[in-house]
């Protein structure tokens, strides 16, 4: 018995590692449109209106979130391709339960991945999580849960999360950042053209950088998908909004010594 349900539960795994996709989400074919570069109507294949997606990051230092050598994650933003977006698409799904969901759906490590990098800079990690679900993911409209093959509730939220946490892992802002000489400090500035030409090099494409008084605090890098949200392809696009960043000059302060 025993080994025939371990056998089973291999040939599973193994059938999910050949696909590459998720349980239950219909499968796209890969010849599915670019969202944004073509004029396909919106469906579980298309991501429309909302066809540019931002990994959005923080470097938050007052008070610090995080460990003191990452960025953390802002979000997964559904953008109409032309930077403008729209928000909180369905209140029947505005889930506030986001620990619960994940719980419930074994999510266990993505979860205490959120706990260390997806942190609220006030401490209310819960409310941070439902306000970028209920606000962003119930606008990707190929999670809809018509989207799926054998829905079961709140599926998509907790395909929403991994997917942001994939995303992030792929993005390591510090590192690239580091690797380029930009490393926090009290003292030295630093100019645009070169915090930008570094996270080029990560991204394939160039990125949004955000200040506040001069401080380097925020990194939006967007993408167009071809299929889905959660299993299509991901492909590096230029930001759709110009940066708040001065030329020159521009601080990156440590998180820790404030
Ligand atoms: C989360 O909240 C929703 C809406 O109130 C509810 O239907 C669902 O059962 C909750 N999920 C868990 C795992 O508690």
């Amino acid at each position: 018995m025993t080994s025939y349900t371990s056998m089973g539960m291999l040939a599973l795994a193994a059938m999910q590692l050949v696909t590459g996709a998720v349980a239950d989400l219909k499968t796209c074919p890969s010849s599915s449109p670019l969202s944004c570069q073509a004029s396909s109507q919106a469906s579980c294949c298309f991501n429309s209106p909302g066809g540019a997606l931002l990994q959005t990051q923080f470097w938050d230092t007052d008070p610090a979130t995080g460990p003191s050598d990452s960025w953390t994650i802002h979000g997964l933003w559904p953008d109409n391709c032309d930077g403008t977006y729209e928000s909180s698409c369905d209140s029947s799904r505005a889930y506030t339960n986001i620990t619960d969901i994940l719980k419930a759906q074994g999510r266990d490590d993505l979860l205490s991945y959120m706990q260390q990098y997806w942190v609220d800079i006030n401490g209310d990690d819960e409310s941070f999580w439902a306000h970028e679900w209920g606000k962003h993911g119930t606008c990707i409209n190929t999670i809809d849960p018509d989207c799926y093959s054998d829905y079961s509730p709140q599926q998509e939220v907790g395909d929403f999360f991994q997917k942001v946490v994939d995303l992030f892992k792929g993005l390591d802002t510090y590192k690239a950042l580091s690797d380029a000489g930009i490393k926090p400090s009290s003292s030295k500035t630093y100019s645009r053209s070169d915090i930008e030409a570094a996270l080029s090099k990560l991204h394939g494409a160039e990125a949004y950088i955000g200040c506040k008084s001069g401080k380097l605090n925020q990194v939006w890098y967007f993408f167009n998908v071809r299929g889905n949200a959660i299993d299509g392809k991901y492909q590096a696009t230029r930001p759709l909004s110009d940066s708040s960043c001065p030329k020159s000059g521009i601080k990156y302060v440590a998180k820790s010594g404030n």
